[in-house]
């Protein structure tokens, strides 16, 4: 079999057709999808999968162990009222709250340019969102192909950044994302922090990509602040150019399948709380970068 699916970007992300991942997907079936998200720089929409939560866990377990997962880790105490009550695996994203007001999901979770789990020393390989509910107009993710974003640099910048590790910091985000009374204090700290080279080489594809973001990226080691600063201000620019980017305009059950190896994302809040929004997110942990 073959998969049919047509690019999103001239280079970047595919939109897979006529596929149903409900139950087992074949083993073949999912190699091929493994092998074009890797092919087209780890971004895939499938259209239309109308999946419990089981389905989705089960067909994000073929990237790898999952956030959540029996002995493996979770992710931050702070967003653990947003797991699911029964499925570990998943975190829910929504602007709605349930009959007794509690938050049914993080709301405006990831409105900032970021890629997921970056503060780990394993963060997240491929994260898997499921529209569940959706406005009928706003709430787009914008992707950025850092693949691309490298690439296109100089040679004298590349040999200038090729050797410079970041550190990133939950801190970072978590200071100005979550009020005081929901921020986990002991979320602060080595657990969530973590040192990466600033240009990552794909364990699979071979294929180098820049690997810091304005959401958790704190400074770069061995500089000081004005030279940090500076130096991540313009990558920063760089790296959201529009050339790079993708942005999807979500219908009632897409589910996408993003590699935060090689790309980042903005969730854009355009919509007001009348409007629901309901995503669940299966988050496979990664390799350490290098
Ligand atoms: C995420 C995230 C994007 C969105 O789930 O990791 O950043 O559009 N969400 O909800
Ligand atoms: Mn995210």
């Amino acid at each position: 079999m073959s998969l049919k699916f047509e690019p999103l970007t001239p280079d970047f992300g595919a939109e897979i057709f006529g596929v149903n991942l409900i139950g087992n997907s074949s083993d073949s079936l999912i190699e091929e999808i493994l092998d074009l998200w890797n092919e087209v720089g780890g971004l895939i929409v499938i259209r239309d999968q109308i999946l419990t939560s089981e389905d989705h866990i089960n067909f994000s377990r073929n990237f790898g162990p999952l956030f959540g997962d029996l002995n493996n880790p979770p992710l931050q105490d702070t967003v653990s009222r947003y797991i699911h009550p029964h499925f570990p695996q998943i975190y829910r994203v929504s602007n709605q709250t349930d009959n007794k007001g509690e938050p049914i999901g993080r709301k405006g979770a990831g409105t900032y340019w970021h890629s997921d789990v970056s503060f780990r020393e394993c963060p997240a390989q491929a994260s898997i969102l499921h529209g569940k509910v959706v406005p009928p107009v706003g709430g787009d993710t914008i992707f950025a192909n850092q693949t691309k974003a490298y690439s296109s640099l100089s040679k004298g910048m590349k040999s200038i950044i090729d050797s410079l590790s970041a550190w990133h910091d939950f801190e970072i985000a978590a200071r100005t994302q979550y009020a005081k009374p929901i921020l986990v204090e002991d979320d602060i700290g080595v657990k969530n922090r973590a040192l990466h080279p600033i240009v990552r080489t794909h364990a699979v594809t071979g294929k180098k990509s820049l690997y810091v973001n304005p959401g958790f990226t704190s400074h770069i080691e061995g500089f000081n602040n004005e030279e940090s600063e500076l130096l991540l201000e313009f990558l920063y620019e760089h790296c959201i150019r529009p050339e790079f980017l993708h942005r999807h305009r979500w219908k009632k059950n897409d589910l996408l399948i993003w590699d935060n190896r090689t790309t980042m994302h903005y969730a854009v809040m355009d919509y007001q709380d009348d409007q629901p929004r309901y995503m669940e997110r299966c988050t496979v942990i990664g390799e350490r970068p290098a």
